[in-house]
């Protein structure tokens, strides 16, 4: 397994209390595989990704527990100096927001001939030759002339090719995406996903894919983890997910994306808001909005039952919800 994030916990001091934004979370990602993280606004996608990147802000985040497996060494055991290693030849990430993650007073070429001048110790020239190369393998039309500019100076789309190319430079194993095209318009969302997917395809490479419109991840992903609160709700195969979702909250994001094969259909959203991570309900975290929910849901969380092989899911009546009976 390329990475193996195992029960993982990560709390942030607040003035309401200490926010539970990571309760026990556990993902896998194999070599050549796509796994997309999907789930609300707050519900701890990011703050895991930073966590297994090595990247959180300490403090006020503090991971209280698990582990983070990538090629087999746990990362959280790891010194400083030895994670930034990794970071960027082992795995790289890229952001939403492309313009505050890029460097804006160092032209596009430099910043991207400095990871192999920084990491491959290689001379300025052929560092710019290698940045030229980078920017048209993610089609960047011009690249030999637009080397020499500024981010500011590219549109929102170009700009997060630049930063797939940043993160792409040393051929980590793995990327972390998150939230990649939310920024753009809907066209351009579409292209530099596939851009990104073929990539991906072409180096081999595993990639993590944090979104929250379900919409997209239905051609690019193998799985999915479904995120609530802070923990993973539901992991499955992204067709079966599809075909018949095993717990109450992802059969709500799917029936709020409008599909093709449901035209007609009114939108349904799920009612009601995440939960307080300082006051997380007991039982199950998701009681307070689930039509499913009964007696047993208050008091009794649930754990993640093993729905077949390839299949989680943490709701008492997984059966039902997979059979449609809600
Ligand atoms: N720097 C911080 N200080 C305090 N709390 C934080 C901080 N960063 C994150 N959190 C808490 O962690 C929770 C989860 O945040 P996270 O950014 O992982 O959500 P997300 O799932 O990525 O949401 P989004 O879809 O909006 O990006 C937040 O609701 C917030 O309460
Ligand atoms: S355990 Fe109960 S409240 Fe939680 S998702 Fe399942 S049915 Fe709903
Ligand atoms: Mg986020």
């Amino acid at each position: 397994m390329l990475l193996e994030v195992r029960d993982l916990h990560v709390e942030f001091r607040t003035r309401e209390g200490i926010a539970r934004a990571v309760n026990g979370v556990g993902y896998a990602v194999d070599a050549g595989e796509t796994l997309a993280v999907l789930g609300e606004s707050g519900s701890g996608k990011s703050v895991t990704a930073q966590a297994v990147m090595g990247i959180l802000d300490t403090p006020p985040g503090r991971i209280t527990g698990g582990r983070v497996l990538f090629q087999g060494r746990d990362l959280l055991t790891l010194k400083e100096e030895e994670r930034r290693r990794i970071r960027g030849a082992g795995m790289a990430m890229i952001f939403q927001d492309a313009l505050s993650a890029l460097n804006p007073v160092l032209t596009v070429g430099d910043q991207l001939g400095e990871m192999f001048v920084v990491h491959r110790g290689m001379s300025k020239k052929d560092a710019r030759a290698r940045a030229i190369e980078l920017m048209d393998r993610v089609r960047i039309p011009a690249a030999r002339q637009r080397v020499r500019d500024y981010p500011h100076q590219f549109s929102g789309g170009m700009r997060q090719r630049i930063m797939i190319a940043m993160a792409l430079a040393l051929q980590p194993a793995l990327i972390i995406a998150d939230e990649p095209t939310t920024a753009l318009d809907v066209t351009v969302q579409a292209q530099v996903m596939d851009l990104l997917a073929e990539l991906r395809r072409e180096y081999g490479m595993g990639l993590v894919l944090i979104t929250h419109d379900l919409g997209v991840v239905a051609d690019v992903a193998d799985r999915i983890a479904v995120m609530y609160a802070g923990r993973i709700v539901e992991s499955a195969p992204v067709h079966d997910i599809y075909k018949s979702p095993a717990h109450p909250y992802t059969r709500g994001l799917l029936d709020s994306i409008p599909r093709l094969d449901r035209k007609g259909r009114r939108l349904y959203a799920i009612e009601g808001l995440p939960p307080s991570l300082t006051h997380i309900p007991p039982g199950c975290p998701f009681h307070p909005r689930c039509p499913l929910a009964r007696d047993v849901c208050r008091t009794d969380d649930p754990p993640l039952y093993e729905v077949d092989e390839q299949r989680e899911s943490a709701c008492h009546f997984w059966r039902e919800c997979l059979h449609g009976r809600s």
